[in-house]
């Protein structure tokens, strides 16, 4: 085995997990080119050690001990593979920050991803849950997904559609650990339009002309109401919203608006909704609760914390708390939205 490709023993993951947790891998490996993965890959499979990816730890709950070969995705480029007068097709490697990359396509000129400013993590993982925020889903824009296929060995190139994307949701996220992803293609037409109709948007650019407002504004504005509501993780250990937006029948959200007539709702299809979480678990009480050393963001409730010390075990007694009370009070089930890795 090259020494690239050599694992390295009981590897401390406290500052490459959001939470903040004190996780230590058994063997793990940084990856900074792709043709490391196939040996790393196979490595793990000769030592009958299963693998596990990891990015920037920031939609993810790990345990004390992570047994097995963890990947630390560290590819890092920004290729222009075309620029003309319809679109930018960008290419970019895994391991590069996403707030980094959002902040450099706005530097060029290229424009659609402002609205996905702030959020924390790697490119390689943005298309796994397909990041959205502030009325944008990051499968607007991409094309394509890099990968290698663990399962069969080969290199693959996955489309758009062989993506299936949905809200919070990827093939990545029904196999696990299949699809190493190396690069993500990115399509940036040029004709463009500020995207600003949600509700915090909307109320920021207070019925400006949409023609007046600049991709630069609608960044620096994402950025700014981020700011105030969510937690940074640097201070206080969070990985985002904890569970998923409830996605419910529009029959079900009428006997709840009976009930609960300032429930916030969102039109999914024209025969879904989907609930503000953050919402529901407000209304049971839970909002600034601090019990041990986790807690419920006292500026979003849709966020659970970790001020240090704590474990797995605290946080999902915190969340099985919040899924009994929500689940009682109005019929509806919570989903985690990080991935646990045991
Ligand atoms: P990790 O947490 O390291 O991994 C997440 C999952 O992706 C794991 O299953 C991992 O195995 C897999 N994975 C990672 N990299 C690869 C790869 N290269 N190949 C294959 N699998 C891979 N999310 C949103 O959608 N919208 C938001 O507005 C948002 N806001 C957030 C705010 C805060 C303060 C925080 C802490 C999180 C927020 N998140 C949000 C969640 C998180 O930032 C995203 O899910 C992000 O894409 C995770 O990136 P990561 O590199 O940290 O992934
Ligand atoms: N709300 C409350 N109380 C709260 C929190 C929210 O009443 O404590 C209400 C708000 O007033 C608002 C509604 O719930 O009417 C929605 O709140 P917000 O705009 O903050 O968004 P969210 O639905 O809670 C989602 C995403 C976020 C994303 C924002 C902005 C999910 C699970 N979460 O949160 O993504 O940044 O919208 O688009 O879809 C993440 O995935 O980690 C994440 C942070």
């Amino acid at each position: 085995m090259n020494s690239d490709c050599k694992p390295l023993a009981n590897y401390p993951l406290r500052e490459r997990n959001t939470l903040g947790f004190e996780v230590i891998a058994q063997w793990a490996l940084p990856i900074t080119q792709a043709e490391q993965i196939p040996q790393a890959i196979t490595w793990a499979k000769n030592a009958g050690l299963p693998h596990r990816i990891l990015g920037g730890g920031s939609n993810v709950v790990l345990p004390a001990r992570l047994h097995g070969l963890t990947l630390l995705m560290d590819i890092d480029f920004i290729e222009v593979l075309e620029n003309h007068a319809a679109k930018t097709r960008l290419r970019v490697g895994a391991g590069a920050n996403w707030h980094d990359f959002v902040r450099w396509t706005l530097d060029q000129n290229y424009r659609g991803l402002e609205n996905l400013a702030l959020i924390p993590g790697t490119v390689g993982a943005a298309p796994i849950q397909n990041i959205g925020a502030y009325g944008v889903e990051v499968k607007e824009y991409i094309d394509a997904v890099e990968a290698y296929d663990c399962q069969t060995n080969q290199w693959v190139s996955l489309s758009k559609t062989d993506c299936q994307f949905s809200y919070r949701h990827s093939i990545f996220k029904d196999e696990p650990n299949r699809f190493v992803i190396t690069a993500v293609i990115f399509d940036l037409p040029k004709v463009w339009q500020p995207r600003v109709s949600y509700a915090d948007l909307a109320n920021h650019f207070d019925n400006r002309a949409i023609e007046t407002i600049a991709a630069q504004e609608v960044f620096d504005a994402v950025c700014a109401i981020r700011t105030q509501k969510l937690p940074d993780p640097k201070v206080i250990g969070n990985v985002g919203s904890f569970f998923q937006n409830p996605v419910i029948s529009n029959q079900q959200l009428r006997s709840l608006k009976a009930q609960f007539p300032q429930i916030v709702s969102y039109p999914e299809s024209t025969t879904h909704s989907k609930l503000a979480a953050g919402w529901l678990i407000d209304q049971c009480g839970f909002k600034g609760m601090q019990t041990g050393n986790v807690g419920v963001h006292d500026k979003q409730a849709l966020v659970l914390t970790h001020r240090g010390g704590g474990n797995v075990g605290e946080l999902l007694g915190l969340a099985g708390q919040i899924q009994k009370r929500v689940k009682e009070t109005f019929g509806v089930d919570l989903i985690p939205e990080p991935i646990f890795f045991n």
